[in-house]
């Protein structure tokens, strides 16, 4: 499903990634963890296309297409979405508001009927409730004043919503009460965890692999990908830390 050949990518003239390969196949979840600094979001943002960060060799296909090739908008429209490590504010614009275009935009580009404001009410409505999101959250402006973990919650419900093929998940489970780890590792196990569907969760620690199990696990140090393993792996690295694993 998505295919990271040699990819090399740059920000400010710095070179952050530097030779990353990574293969994930529709139905599986793959963990991705390293050192602070290593690049993990810098991969989650070329991912989604943020303006600023250039690559400058390699490629990355997405079901057979050129990602890179493609606007952030027509990325999302593709079926990629981006949950980010820190949820970005948005006074003015209320939660139901940005949602209902973000969906009904790429419905529209897909050929599909965007859906009335009832219908859509109703679709925010259950995916509020299965993360545990109060309804009036919905309708304030996007994530401000939020808390922490209202933020991460909110990206979920987002997800719910948007019902995306392929999920980058940076660092959902920071911030989240011991309760709302378990709702969000459910909630990524509902929406995502199909035959027909990715994700890439990056994260640090093992406890929201205990919730969402993955099929492999990659570290990630230094801009590029220098140890894969399976889910035992991530057990070896809290264990031992990366100077041992996967220097
Ligand atoms: N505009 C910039 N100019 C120079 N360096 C930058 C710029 N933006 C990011 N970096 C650097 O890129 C590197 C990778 O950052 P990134 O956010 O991808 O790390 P990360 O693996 O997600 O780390 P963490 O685990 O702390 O979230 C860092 O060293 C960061 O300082
Ligand atoms: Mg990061």
């Amino acid at each position: 499903m998505l295919k990271i050949e040699n990819l090399h990518a740059e920000i400010d003239g710095k070179e952050i990634l530097k030779g990353l390969s990574l293969e994930v196949n529709a139905g599986e979840i793959h963990a991705i963890m390293g050192p602070n600094g290593a690049g993990k979001s810098t991969l989650g943002y070329v991912l989604g296309g943020r303006p600023g960060y250039e690559v400058t060799e390699g490629s990355i296909t997405f079901n057979g297409e050129d990602l890179l090739e493609k606007e952030p908008h027509e990325r999302a429209a593709a079926g990629v979405f981006l949950g980010f490590q820190y949820p970005v504010e948005i006074p003015g614009v209320s939660n139901v508001q940005f949602l209902r275009e973000s969906l009904n935009a790429q419905r529209t580009s897909r050929g599909e009927k965007p859906l009335s404001g009832a219908e859509f009410l109703k679709l925010a409505r259950a995916q509020a409730d299965a993360l545990g999101l109060q309804q009036d959250m919905l309708k304030r402006p996007v994530n401000v004043g939020f808390s922490g973990g209202e933020k991460k919650r909110n990206e979920m419900v987002q997800m719910g919503i948007i019902d995306p093929a392929f999920a980058i998940l940076d660092e959902t489970d920071s911030g989240l009460d011991i309760d709302a780890l378990r709702i969000v590792g459910d909630g990524i196990n509902r929406i995502m965890r199909q035959p027909t569907k990715a994700v890439l969760l990056i994260t640090h620690y093992q406890r929201l692999l205990d919730y969402v199990q993955p099929d492999r696990v990659h570290v990630l140090a230094d801009g590029r990908i220098t140890r894969s393993g399976g889910p035992e792996l991530a057990h070896e690295l809290e264990r031992q830390g990366y100077a041992e694993v996967a220097a």
